[in-house]
């Protein structure tokens, strides 16, 4: 199955309520969450209560993207305020296997995130154990950066290993992606796109959901 996932993070916080809206009628399936703490990355965005605030009006998927060091200890709260997936950075603990597992053990899906100066190597042990893969396009931290075209290597690698041993693997890419630049996630083997300014930051979202669509369509995984 194929996901767009608007970030909230381009979104007018000043009416969280009709920017969401907006994103559902332009036919978005998840709202992706980036929780920032000015730690693990150089940006303090927004945490629970505001992920809390939001939940009783919209039916979205949330897909919570942190970006924190402690990702365990808060994971809870994530989960009381809403969460649907939660997905963690592999750079920020020291044994990502045990994170992951406890955050599955809490009965909500976990995904597991990588930036881009991380060798992928650092997630293939995660393929068939991980619900997602998260492929940073961009460093984290910040909204509205330039797609790194070379983190889709990333996605290839996984996508193939994924499906050489038979799983059904969602890969999430997020950071730059636009209408124009999702042939080239669909084709390496991204299912689930996240973009912000792109669909925030236009009068005409729709269209360029339907651009995402029409290129996951037409341009499958390599395989
Ligand atoms: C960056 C965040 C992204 C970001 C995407 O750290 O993880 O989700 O909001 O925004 P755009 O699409 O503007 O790069
Ligand atoms: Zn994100």
């Amino acid at each position: 199955m194929f996901y767009v996932a608007p970030s909230l993070l381009a979104a007018d916080f000043s009416d969280l309520k009709g920017e969401i809206k907006r994103m559902e009628e332009a036919g978005a399936n998840y709202l992706h969450l980036d929780v920032m703490d000015g730690h693990f990355v150089p940006n303090i965005s927004y945490g629970a209560p505001v992920i809390s605030s939001i939940r009783k009006h919209t039916q979205l998927i949330f897909d919570v993207h942190l970006m924190i060091s402690d990702p365990l200890k808060y994971v809870d709260s994530f989960i009381k305020a809403g969460a649907d997936i939660i997905t963690f950075h592999c750079e920020a603990v020291e044994s990502p296997m045990d994170v992951l597992k406890a955050i599955q053990a809490k009965h909500i899906p976990c995904g597991i995130a990588i930036s881009p100066q991380t060798p992928v190597d650092a997630v293939l042990p995660f393929v068939g154990v991980a619900d997602m893969i998260l492929v940073m396009t961009v460093e984290p931290g910040f909204g509205g950066q330039s797609f790194m075209p070379e983190c889709l290597d990333k996605v290839r690698i996984l996508r193939r290993e994924a499906l050489a041993r038979g799983i059904d693997l969602a890969i999430e890419v997020d950071g730059g992606i636009n209408g124009d630049n999702a042939v080239h996630c669909t084709e390496a083997g991204a299912n689930i796109l996240v973009a912000g300014s792109s669909l925030f930051k236009t009068k005409k979202p729709k269209t360029v959901i339907q651009q995402m669509r029409t290129a996951a369509k037409e341009h499958p995984f390599l395989g």
